[in-house]
């Protein structure tokens, strides 16, 4: 069973080790274009690490990661983000006295041209360069519901708008490819759903998403794909109807030492809870829980 259609990125064989540790081992996964793919498992699972080595933060001992049809391994952060991949981080990044629009600003540095000396002089170039700068700013603030809030600096926001504002900032780099680590974490039921739709919206605006996630009601309500890691290495990988009943992925949530400890009777829960939330048919939602 694979991931239906033509893949933006695939991993092959990627592996990342921290001195005795394997934290990711002989990793493979393609992520179709325009999908939203997720990938979730146990807490030190190697999620994070797959996505440190997507968008170059660390180098894989080996493997390759195809994005496009470039190998992107080895390449900086920035070369990543030049490529058309843009991340959020598990723990929020935002510039705390920055305005959103700042911090939404800041994002498109990759997209920019202009030089110091331009800039000084106030070319009619780097005039123009401003003007597009600015209204793509615009434009991501108002696709994540946050132009309101242009003017407040990011300290100020609840959390779950701040969980919005680094989503913001990543689209003004213009992706092809969203790399999203636990957006939902912190979030109450309600910014949750509301993140589910936002999430849809930005891949119906032609971004690719991939998603790391906990929250099972988000996973199942919006994944056309999922791909579950254990112990640096993927163990299944479906539709959400299919991963919901594999017992495989099921007993990496539960544990097998001790089913009574809290996180994997929560996820157990979370298991059960998501039967009667999303209806899928041959890996397409059919309706859901947005
Ligand atoms: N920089 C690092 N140095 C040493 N070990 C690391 C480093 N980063 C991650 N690890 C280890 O690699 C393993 C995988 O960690 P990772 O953060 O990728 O897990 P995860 O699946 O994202 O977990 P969580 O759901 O808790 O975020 C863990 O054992 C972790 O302690
Ligand atoms: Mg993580």
């Amino acid at each position: 069973m694979r991931n239906k259609g033509k893949a933006l990125l695939e991993l092959s064989e990627l592996t990342k080790k921290f001195g005795g540790l394997t934290a990711v081992n002989g990793f493979n996964l393609d992520i179709s274009k325009n999908s939203i793919t997720s990938l979730i498992g146990p807490n030190g699972a190697g999620k994070t690490t797959v996505f440190n080595l997507i968008t170059g933060i660390y180098y894989p001992e080996s493997g390759s990661i195809t994005f496009n049809g470039q190998n992107l391994a080895g390449k900086e952060p920035y070369q990543v983000a030049e490529a058309g991949i843009a991340r959020t981080f598990q723990t929020l990044r935002l510039f705390e006295n920055l305005t959103c629009f700042e911090n939404v600003l800041c994002g498109q540095h990759c997209r920019t041209y202009s030089g110091i000396i331009s800039s000084i002089l106030r070319t009619s170039a780097q005039k123009q360069e401003e003007i597009k700068v600015r209204a793509e700013a615009e434009r991501c603030l108002k696709l994540t519901d946050m132009w309101e809030f242009r003017d407040e600096p990011a300290k100020n926001l609840p959390y779950g708008y701040r969980r919005r504002l680094e989503i913001a900032r990543a689209l003004a780099t213009k992706p092809q490819l969203l790399v999203l680590d636990e957006p939902a974490s912190g979030l109450n039921e309600k910014e949750a759903l509301d993140l589910m739709v936002l999430i849809e919206k930005i891949r119906n605006s032609g971004v690719t998403i991939l998603l790391i996630e906990h929250d099972m009601q988000v996973v199942m309500g919006i994944s056309h794909w999922i791909a579950v890691m254990d112990n640096g290495k993927k163990i299944s990988e479906g539709t959400p109807y299919e991963i919901q009943n594999d017992p495989k992925a099921i007993k990496a949530y539960l544990g097998t030492d001790d089913n009574d400890d809290f996180y994997g009777s929560e996820i157990a829960m979370a298991f059960n809870e998501t039967k009667t939330v999303p209806e899928y048919k041959g890996g397409e939602r059919v309706h859901g829980a947005s």
